[in-house]
């Protein structure tokens, strides 16, 4: 069992690409006292994400950082993670950010990355992950906060929730079933990690007193 980095305060960042529902709920909980944090900073990758106009509503400072004007992944990843240590984030949220993050990204943050995935990890990894479990005909099928590491969506489990597969779902009526989940346990995730009453031991998360 390693070490573990706790977030050293309560700023987040948070990284969009698009429509920022998972953002949406954040910022309400925030608001609703339901989650002791502040959001320091909202970066999306793409200048026409629906987010970006949530966190403006908000009051909460965005950035626009595309990865188009960057050489490689790591140049653009060295570019974000200096724009989140700058606002002193300790913890960075991925609420819909269609980028893979570089090694030098996770260890700038190590256990300090959580990422919002439509399935029930391991189950559908990737893109489109409502629509593979749908397909596959699972009956159940959630919603999956972990932390990040350097292997895609296998990172420590933090939260699940599950959530059922009706006969007469299609992808999209189960996509918006597992998005009212996703928009409960990412704030509670989020207080969770925060709070620090948790260690990592192989890949399990455990809650409980240092
Ligand atoms: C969510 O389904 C999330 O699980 C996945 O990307 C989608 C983002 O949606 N990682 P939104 O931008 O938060 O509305």
């Amino acid at each position: 069992m390693g070490r573990e980095v706790l977030p050293v305060n309560r700023n987040l960042g948070v990284l969009i690409s698009g429509r920022g529902s998972n953002l949406q709920a954040i910022i309400d909980a925030i608001a609703a006292g339901r989650l002791d944090a502040r959001i320091r900073v909202v970066i999306s990758n793409r200048a026409d994400a629906q987010g970006l106009v949530r966190a403006r509503d908000a009051g909460i400072e965005t950035l626009v950082i595309s990865h188009r004007a960057f050489a490689s992944r790591e140049m653009f990843d060295g570019a974000v993670v200096a724009e989140l240590a700058a606002r002193e984030v300790a913890l960075v949220c991925l609420a819909g950010f269609m980028r893979l993050l570089s090694p030098a990204f996770i260890s700038a943050y190590p256990n300090r990355i959580l990422n919002i995935h439509p399935a029930l990890l391991p189950a559908f990894p990737g893109l489109d992950a409502q629509h593979q479990a749908w397909e596959h005909g699972v009956k159940i099928t959630g919603a999956t906060v972990h932390i990040v590491t350097a292997d895609l969506d296998a990172g420590p489990i933090v939260l699940q929730k599950a959530v059922p597969v009706f006969d007469d779902d299609t992808s999209e009526t189960l996509a918006a079933r597992i998005l009212e989940e996703e928009h409960r346990i990412y704030p509670e995730a989020i207080r969770i990690v925060l709070d620090g009453e948790w260690r990592i031991e192989g890949r399990r998360f455990i809650r409980s007193p240092q």
